[in-house]
């Protein structure tokens, strides 16, 4: 027999998906800043026309150096689809996790975009660029001079970052940490400063002293932008500055990465789109703070990236089903040999078909 209409409606307000989905960013869903595969379209059939989310998913990006607020208002405007902020998980989403550790230390950030907004926007109150840091000491980069833009230019297009930092003694305060925010931009300058505040112990130029933590973000060794071929991410960044720390100091570089493949990301990826659930009230999936209890049948992982996305998924497990796109860094015609994902589609649009039909 037919549920009566109200039953019937109670049991649509209250029903919960059995799959979420969390998407790749670089690779999956954009080449620098165009939309590929099929995203747009694709992430149009999980939201219901007034916008709300019709099934959870999020996007689970190694990438970031802006605060996930601002990386979701892009995306939407990029994308045509509403993104709240609790939807984006950044490689270094996780750095907030370290705030009681740090919270009132002299650290600093760096990486392209806004690393020391984003360390603040955590809840960090000493934190400095290492653009405004390297700034403080004359002579720590003594190439400078031929390089075509300057730390005040940089400065001056962001008035925002530059307000919102206090100026501290850095000849007599110790760097504590530094945490890279995203990927290098001046390689160079990077290793040299990074090399003079690990081994002073957080003072360049003076004596050797233990090294401060360093943190990545990520450990992506190459990811797939606009340019044809793969470039060099994180990781790559991070092998050049060990391999010359460890020629000029005595102590091997101490250093903890996060992003993916690393199972934690995995699992707060679940517990967040746990939270994207429908909301008792509406109807609608949203951000409903909730914590819910129940577990879902299938996670879906879209990459591009076998060594990250599908190696992290594996290791996550129950679960985690991976598709791999070959919009990025994989271009093969068959499965990864080494980290074969549950799935190889072409585009992302696919991958979404594929899910939208099993599971219906
Ligand atoms: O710098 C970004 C890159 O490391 C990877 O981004 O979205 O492919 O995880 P994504
Ligand atoms: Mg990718």
């Amino acid at each position: 027999r037919a549920p009566l209409p109200s039953l019937r409606l109670f049991s649509l307000l209250h029903s919960r998906s059995s799959f979420g989905i969390a998407f790749d960013i670089d690779g999956v869903i954009l080449r620098g800043r165009v939309p590929i595969g099929g995203s747009p379209q694709a992430l149009r059939r999980l939201c219901r026309d007034s916008g709300a989310l019709k099934f959870p998913f999020l996007f689970l990006t190694n990438g970031g150096g802006i605060p996930e607020s601002r990386r979701a208002s892009e995306l939407s405007e990029l994308l045509g689809v509403n993104i709240l902020p609790s939807q984006v998980v950044q490689g270094h989403s996780p750095f907030k996790n370290l705030l009681k550790r740090f919270e009132n230390e002299l650290i600093i950030a760096l990486g392209k975009g806004e690393p020391a907004l984003v360390m603040s926007e955590y809840g960090f109150k000493k934190v400095l660029s290492l653009d405004e840091y390297a700034s403080y000491f004359k002579n720590i980069d003594p190439v400078s001079q031929y390089k075509n833009w300057t730390t005040e230019k940089i400065f001056n297009s962001k008035a925002n970052t530059k307000d919102l930092v206090p100026r501290y003694d850095v000849l007599s305060d110790r760097v504590k940490a530094a945490f890279v925010v995203s990927d290098p931009v001046d390689w160079g300058r990077d290793i040299q400063v990074l090399c003079d505040v690990l081994r002073s112990g957080g003072l360049p130029g003076q004596e050797n002293g233990p090294q401060p933590p360093l943190y990545f973000a990520a450990d992506d060794l190459e990811y797939q932008a606009a340019f044809p071929s793969e470039r060099l991410g994180m990781g790559a960044f991070r092998i050049a500055l060990e391999s010359i720390f460890n020629r000029i100091h005595h102590n091997a570089l101490e250093y903890t990465s996060f992003g993916k493949p690393n199972p934690f990301v995995f699992k707060n990826a679940e517990a967040i789109l746990r939270r994207l659930q429908p909301s008792c009230h509406d109807g609608y999936f949203m951000d409903n703070g909730n914590t819910g209890s129940n577990s879902f049948e299938t996670l879906y992982m879209i990459g591009d990236n076998p060594l990250v996305d599908i190696r992290g998924a594996q290791k996550a497990g129950h679960p985690w089903f991976s598709i791999l796109t070959r919009t990025g860094v994989f271009k093969g015609k068959e499965n990864h040999a080494e980290f074969p994902a549950d799935l190889v589609v072409d585009t992302v649009e696919e991958a979404v078909d594929y899910i939208l039909k099993k599971e219906s």
